[in-house]
């Protein structure tokens, strides 16, 4: 059953880590590698020594579980988060956010590249993301025997963003001098990215920005009652008319361009809860 799963990825971590109780997760997605740098650690568990995590591709061989001290905050971040294109299941992608509920968090920061879709952004542009779209999964993280432990059977998606951090989010931004847009995130399977008809389609949707990831973390996040932030990079733009090739060089130049003001306006909002 899913609650043992987590009951022993939890025990384990907290045996491992001196019963450490983080408050804040972070999913250190594309743009805040750097953001370990800034942390006051305490213990790194690889994910492959963590009872129901998975494990099995050649780059989560690197994933690991850093808990530490960040602005003051007792933290549990993932570095390596879990892709649905890599063959994951929706609940392997997801199970790491339901042990760190278990852990005692109840902020969650999340990050992610994204193709932008709005004419008005450009690459490297930050999007603090307001909403988003999870229509076009192909599984769904919350399908399944329902755990009453874990949530609502039919949770809302009112607000799974949360309006007083996007809010903190915005003046921090303002005060840092860091310019961020703010929109919505439509989640994609991938892997492959758009055509110049499927970048149409969603943005007539009324997406702003599309990525492969987020989403099933914010839904299973947003179903156990954690607080969610999240923030894109603009690697790419997924605009039919002028669509270029996409290149995985400028897509991780873009978002290393971005990486100081990401990692400055996190590690600030983490500060300020
Ligand atoms: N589409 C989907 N996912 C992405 C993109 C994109 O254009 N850029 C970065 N992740």
């Amino acid at each position: 059953m899913l609650t043992h799963k987590i009951a022993e990825a939890t025990t384990f971590i907290q045996e491992h880590s001196g019963s450490f109780c983080p408050t804040v997760g972070i999913i250190l997605g594309t743009g805040l590698g750097a953001l370990v740098d800034e942390i006051d650690i305490a213990q790194v568990i690889p994910y492959e020594a963590i009872p129901h995590f998975a494990t099995s591709t050649v780059e989560f061989h690197k994933g690991k579980l850093i808990l530490g001290t960040l602005s003051g905050q007792k933290v549990v971040c993932m570095q390596g988060r879990f892709h649905y294109y890599e063959g994951y299941t929706m609940q392997q992608v997801t199970f790491p956010v339901r042990v760190m509920k278990a852990l005692g968090v109840e902020t969650l920061f999340v990050s992610n590249a994204a193709g932008g879709l709005n004419p008005q952004f450009k690459v490297s542009d930050l999007m603090i993301i307001e909403d988003h779209i999870s229509l076009f999964m192909t599984e769904n993280p919350l399908t399944g025997t329902h755990e009453p432990s874990l949530g609502d059977r039919f949770p809302d998606m009112c607000d799974p963003y949360n309006l007083e951090l996007i809010g903190k989010a915005q003046a921090t931004a303002r005060q840092l001098g860091i310019a961020v847009q703010k929109g919505v995130y439509v989640h994609v399977p991938g892997p492959q990215l758009e055509t110049r008809a499927e970048y149409r389609i969603l943005r007539q949707l009324g997406a702003d920005a599309v990525g492969m990831s987020t989403v099933p973390e914010i839904m299973v996040a947003h179903q156990m009652g954690i607080q969610c932030f999240g923030l894109s990079v603009i690697t790419d733009m997924g605009i039919p008319e002028i669509l270029e090739k996409a290149s995985l060089e400028k897509i991780i130049a873009a978002a290393t361009k971005a990486e100081p003001a990401m990692t400055a306006l996190i590690k600030a909002l983490v500060g300020n809860l």
